[in-house]
């Protein structure tokens, strides 16, 4: 059976982003006119997901009430004339079925994905990161790719991976490719944040996988790390380091990475898709050159 189901993790605290995400989820943060994990599952339904599992954790109730569908809302909005705003609620109804369960203690990403597989059980599945959108100017297909990828090899587990600036490569987890790192790779090795030197390629992981079930034994085994937290990357090194086949694909040329998990690339990625906004983009633009030129 194709793959079509997905975990999402939501449950972490986001401390990167205090005080904004205190008293609401990093995931419920606007990104132009969307909160972040609305990009998150729009991109998995497009991507043939049918079944969603949401990891969530405390003061993450506002997602689950997001995805519901709110029949007072929709009345209202007939009721007072404002039918236009309907198809603002149209992602309500994506052909999706909603599960939740909870992470009760954040003991890091490794943990979260852990506490699906009650869920999940054996079936193969996606992981997409809550806090990070795959755009701006595609509507990234990758997941599609990589689970035909992952149907049509015996890996045990695909990721996706973004080209970033050498200077970079110190804040991700990056790809030691087998065979040269073209579009489709086999991985060799996964290194968390490696200096700019010692770095073995530009390719960062890119917050969506495909795995088989397998990766919950070895989940199971991973030691706590940084911060004692369980690292998904020490459980993937694991499946490598068993001769396990382990791919990689490339994000397309059009598609990038924006990672809500810090102030400096939250900025950047508000920027950017309220600048692309078909009806206030343009004046924004304007606005910016005015304060760029010192004019306001
Ligand atoms: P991060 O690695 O950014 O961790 O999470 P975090 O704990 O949310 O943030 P900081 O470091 O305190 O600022 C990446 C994704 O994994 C989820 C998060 O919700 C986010 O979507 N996550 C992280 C969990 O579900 N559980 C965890 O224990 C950690």
């Amino acid at each position: 059976m194709a793959v079509d189901f997905a975990v999402v993790p939501v449950a972490g605290r986001g401390t990167r982003l205090l005080p904004l995400t205190k008293s609401q989820p990093k995931e419920m943060l606007p990104v132009g006119r969307k909160p972040v994990v609305q990009y998150v599952v729009e991109e998995l339904a497009r991507c043939g997901i049918g079944r969603l599992l949401f990891v969530t954790g405390p003061g993450k109730t506002a997602i689950e009430n997001h995805f519901d569908i709110d029949v007072e809302l929709i009345n209202n909005l007939r009721e007072t004339g404002k039918e236009e705003l309907l198809t603002e609620l149209a992602f309500e109804r994506e052909d999706l079925e909603y599960f939740y369960t909870r992470q009760r203690r954040q003991l890091g990403l490794g943990h979260a994905v852990l506490c699906a597989q009650p869920v999940v059980g054996s079936q193969s599945f996606v992981v997409a990161l809550g806090d990070s959108i795959i755009g701006l100017h595609a509507q990234s297909e990758v997941v599609r790719t990589m689970i035909e990828k992952y149907e049509a090899t015996r890996a045990v587990a695909v990721i996706a991976f973004e080209e970033v600036p050498p200077e970079d490569v110190i804040h991700y987890g990056i790809a030691q490719p087998r065979d040269g790192g073209h579009e489709v790779f086999e991985l060799g090795d996964l290194i968390e944040k490696p200096g700019v030197n010692e770095a073995p390629s530009n390719l960062a992981v890119a917050s969506r996988y495909v795995f088989s079930p397998a990766i919950f034994d070895y989940l199971k085994r991973t030691p706590p790390g940084k911060a004692d937290e369980i690292q998904l990357t020490d459980a993937i090194r694991m499946l490598i380091r068993d001769g396990r086949k382990v791919l990689g694909v490339r994000l397309g040329a059009d598609e990038r990475r924006f990672d809500i998990g810090n102030f400096e690339s939250y900025f950047l990625a508000f920027a950017e898709f309220a600048l692309a906004d078909p009806q206030y983009g343009a004046a924004l633009k304007n606005h910016l050159k005015g304060l760029l030129q010192g004019a306001r």
